[in-house]
């Protein structure tokens, strides 16, 4: 059987088709992804209402594009998904209201799927070996999250940010060292030319359960603006400032994940979400000892339709269906969900 799945709820349009059976094989047949990047960096950061007509204009093009590429039609599918949420609704709501669409004209299934969830379960697209239960940081340019992942629908929270994600943390530094949105991979690459560092930041989030990214932006700022005219000087200070940085962020979510695993003795780590491309992040997660590591493949990290096809092929099977009237829902976390059987 074959499903196909929209990705919309933020920058990026994204759709895939995957074969399934009910006896838990999955394969994504087809993949496409359109980033909007470039249109945002203009602002520096997502206009929601660009982004949304962005969709509406991509997602037909893409659909048909990705159909060609599995070399299916729209008889072949016997079902549909979209994420619902978390995210921008007007962005939400372009994919959903496009599967719907093709849902009541085809008579089809179809679900609606947790974007975080999506994330937490895509390492099993590239790691077949993978089984529950594991332990899964989540870190984008929204999300910063760990989770105990119990199994489809089971999870339990073990640290969410009170306030920035990781990802804004790398972009709103970069900013301040003079890179274009969103600017945290354009950081990581200055900060792996250097070797060590003379400036130093504190280490933090010792104390809570919670990820905050608060303080270490202030001490990143205040260390920018206090080497204004070094960094303009001489380029070897901006890479030290870089690398200074990369490695605080850095050691704050390693630090964070060898507390999970003390506290949960759980010793299989999943690392996805766009932050997960970091190269120092891999490293020292998948350095931690007498742990084995999981991650899935770049385009399964950011954000895709893969990992939608992902939840949805497994939910399908419990005979989950959405309603007509389910509508995109932006605050949604995982650890509420459950499974329809
Ligand atoms: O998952 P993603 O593609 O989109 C969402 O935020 O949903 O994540 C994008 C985030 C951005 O903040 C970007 O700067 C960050 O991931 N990112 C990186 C790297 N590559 C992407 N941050 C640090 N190091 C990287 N190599
Ligand atoms: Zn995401």
């Amino acid at each position: 059987m074959y499903l196909l799945a929209i990705e919309t709820s933020c920058d990026e349009t994204a759709v895939a088709v995957a074969s399934y059976d009910d006896q838990g094989h999955f394969a994504i047949v087809a993949e496409t992804i359109s980033s909007q990047v470039d249109l945002h960096a203009l602002y520096g950061g997502v206009v929601p209402e660009l982004a949304a007509r962005e969709h509406l204009s991509n997602l037909p093009i893409l659909v048909e594009q990705v159909l060609l590429q599995a070399k299916i039609d729209f008889d072949k599918l016997s079902c549909l998904a979209a994420t619902r949420g978390p995210g921008l609704k007007g962005c939400l709501l372009i994919g959903l209201d496009f599967v719907k669409g093709i849902a009541l004209a085809r008579d089809l299934p179809w679900i609606g799927v947790n974007h975080i969830e999506g994330h937490a379960l895509a390492p099993f697209i590239d790691n077949p070996n993978l089984s529950y239960p594991y332990l899964c940081l989540v870190v984008s340019g929204g999300h910063t999250e760990i989770h105990k992942v119990i199994g489809l629908g089971k999870y339990e929270l073990i640290a969410r940010t009170t306030d920035d994600a990781a990802g804004e943390a790398f972009d709103k530094s970069a900013h301040l060292l003079g890179f274009p949105y969103p600017g945290g991979a354009q950081l990581a690459k200055l900060a792996d030319t250097a070797t060590s560092s003379s400036f130093n930041l504190p280490k933090v989030m010792r104390h809570d359960q919670a990820f905050s990214f608060s303080g270490l932006k202030t001490a990143i700022s205040l260390l920018i603006a206090k080497n204004k005219e070094r960094i303009s000087a001489d380029p070897a200070i901006k890479a030290g400032l870089a690398f200074a940085i990369q490695a605080a962020i850095v050691e704050a979510l390693v630090f964070k994940v060898k507390v999970a695993i003390e506290q949960t003795g759980i010793k299989k780590v999943a690392v996805t979400g766009g932050v997960a491309a970091n190269r120092k992040l891999r490293a020292e997660l998948a350095a931690i000892s007498g742990i084995e590591f999981f991650c899935p493949s770049a385009q399964h990290c950011t954000d895709n339709a893969a990992m939608i096809a992902y939840v949805a092929a497994k939910r399908i099977i419990t005979s989950e269906r959405a309603n007509f009237t389910d509508t995109a829902i932006a605050r949604w976390p995982i650890e509420t969900l459950g499974v329809s059987k």
